[in-house]
């Protein structure tokens, strides 16, 4: 039986989704109606892999959290469906927070979330409880299990918290099922914990997988664990970080931890620490692995620091970045956007070994829904002091990409591209050349742009809310450069993104 509160988001989709339809973004996830935030449930179930994500259809807040729907064959092209969970039971009748998803041997689609609960002591104090749930569906409805909730403050160790344990994301392992969940440490810290379960009904807690130990950040959100490339790898959300030099923003940020699991402990060994995104907007990220063994990435394209001045006149708030592929090298994260995007190029213009001076626009070269790839290299016998990039630009607006090879870094300034209110719009991190050049490539949506340096060393990401007329690009040199442009319209033809 479908509760009142399925019933009433579904209806309210039916009726809302149709008219918000030509603001949305062309090739960016939304949730079409209402607010986002993180990605849930990324998996591959029947041939087809599924996102779910954090969502609050009635505006353009976080409320109550319902979890929405939508499937791609290729993570370019997205087909929406009807809202999966709403927060209708007593252990998550005040929200159905993050968790993933997976496809079981018997042919079911299991998705495993936090079930959030308040209560009122008499005294009038809240108190909070967050447990883990599970529901079981056929890649459209899902019924959550009589038995919930399925992990709760029984299973925690001692030092543990009822009140921040959540995010569970899920594996299996052979003959087992393994999930990582965040947790509160009692000095306000995060920590990642580890659990195993043969029926998915009952889990035994493994361990502390690893913690901020106040070092990085406090309560630890999202959590996904998975081997790539020979090595462990722990993506993590940390609230509360401390900015450090180029590496870590302020806030709600996110962090890689590569090294190796150390299974008799039931611990990470860490041996790397990075940021997983350069930008402004990236938060929460999860993954998945395709079935030609891939590891994909996907994440909420927002910063909480900036959630509170939504542009006014959008039917959303909320978008996903481009799904990525991601490696490890030299124990480095890398990211691509999905090769699958390629499909998607449309008109080319290419431009080979240009001299830069100055201010250059190229014939053909602009445009706010694009794929496009800069190389830059000093002219003969001569360093440039700087390399500028201007997108979404016309008189009153433009996003300027910036390159110093005497620092070595790129810095990313939004301040005019229409984001109302005063938020953080600067961002400048570390790059290295390769081969004596820089490589930069853009991809444009009309609500963001994420930027891969050096084939995916680094990934940056922001949102913009310029309008799609500001489609001006310029490239500008102090000093002397040679420059080659790739560019490619992206065309989705009447089959636009949900
Ligand atoms: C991270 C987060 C999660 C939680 C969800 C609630 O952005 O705070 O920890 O499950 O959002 O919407």
């Amino acid at each position: 039986m479908m509760s009142e509160k399925l019933r009433r988001v579904r209806a309210f989709e039916a009726e809302h989704l149709p008219a918000a339809a030509a603001a949305l973004p062309w090739y960016h996830v939304t949730g079409g109606v209402g607010w986002i935030n993180d990605p849930n449930g990324f998996s591959l179930y029947k041939g087809e892999y599924h996102l779910f994500f954090q969502y609050h259809p009635y505006d353009n807040h976080w409320g109550p959290m319902h979890w929405g729907h939508v499937k791609t064959r290729d993570f370019v092209r997205w087909e929406r469906l009807p809202a999966a969970l709403a927060p209708d039971e007593a252990y998550d009748q005040d929200g159905c927070f993050s968790g993933s998803a997976l496809e079981l041997p018997d042919g079911r689609h299991l998705l495993l979330y936090t079930g959030v609960r308040k209560e009122r002591d008499e005294d009038g104090t809240e108190r909070e409880f967050q447990t883990q749930c599970i529901a079981f569906g056929d890649g459209t409805e899902y019924e959550k299990y009589p038995q919930n909730p399925v992990i709760t403050a029984a299973d925690l160790p001692p030092e543990g918290s009822a009140r921040d344990f959540r995010d569970p994301k899920i594996w299996r392992e052979g003959d087992v099922y393994r999930a990582v969940a965040g947790n509160r440490m009692p000095d306000g810290s995060g920590a990642v914990l580890l659990f195993e379960s043969d029926d998915l009904r009952a889990w035994r807690y493994l361990g502390i997988l690893a913690a901020s130990g106040r070092r990085r950040g406090r309560m630890w959100e999202c959590p996904d664990f998975f081997p790539l490339d020979g090595k462990d790898v722990l993506l993590v959300s940390p609230q509360e970080m401390k900015a450090e030099g180029l590496e870590f923003l302020e806030g709600n940020v996110t962090l890689c931890l590569v090294g190796w699991f150390d299974r008799e402990h039931s611990r990470l060994i860490r041996e790397r620490e990075q940021t997983i995104d350069y930008g402004l907007d990236f938060y929460a990220p999860q993954t998945v692995q395709t079935a030609d063994g891939r590891r994909i990435m996907i994440a909420w394209m927002q910063y909480w620091n900036s959630v509170d001045c939504p542009p006014e006149d959008l039917p959303f708030f909320g978008q996903m970045t481009v799904p990525r592929e991601l490696r490890v090298r030299d124990g480095r994260l890398l990211q691509t956007p999905v090769r699958e995007l390629a499909a998607y190029r449309g008109e080319k213009r290419e431009y080979c070994d240009v001299p830069l001076s100055g201010d250059l626009a190229l014939p053909g070269v602009r445009g706010r829904c694009l794929d496009m790839t800069v190389t830059v290299r000093p002219a003969e016998g001569e360093m440039y002091q700087s390399f500028r990039l201007d997108v979404a630009r016309d008189e009153e607006n433009v996003v300027s990409i910036l390159y110093r090879p005497a620092s070595g870094t790129v810095r990313v300034d939004r301040t005019r591209s229409g984001y109302p209110g005063n938020v953080l719009n600067v961002r400048e991190f570390a790059v290295r050349e390769r081969d004596g050049a820089i490589r930069l490539r853009v991809l444009l949506d009309r609500y963001s742009l994420e930027l891969f340096v050096n084939d995916g060393e680094q990934a940056a990401s922001f949102t913009v809310y310029t309008k799609a007329s500001a489609d001006g690009i310029i490239f500008n040199t102090v000093g002397s450069a040679r420059i080659d442009v790739e560019k490619y319209e992206l065309e989705f033809g009447d089959e636009r993104s949900v």
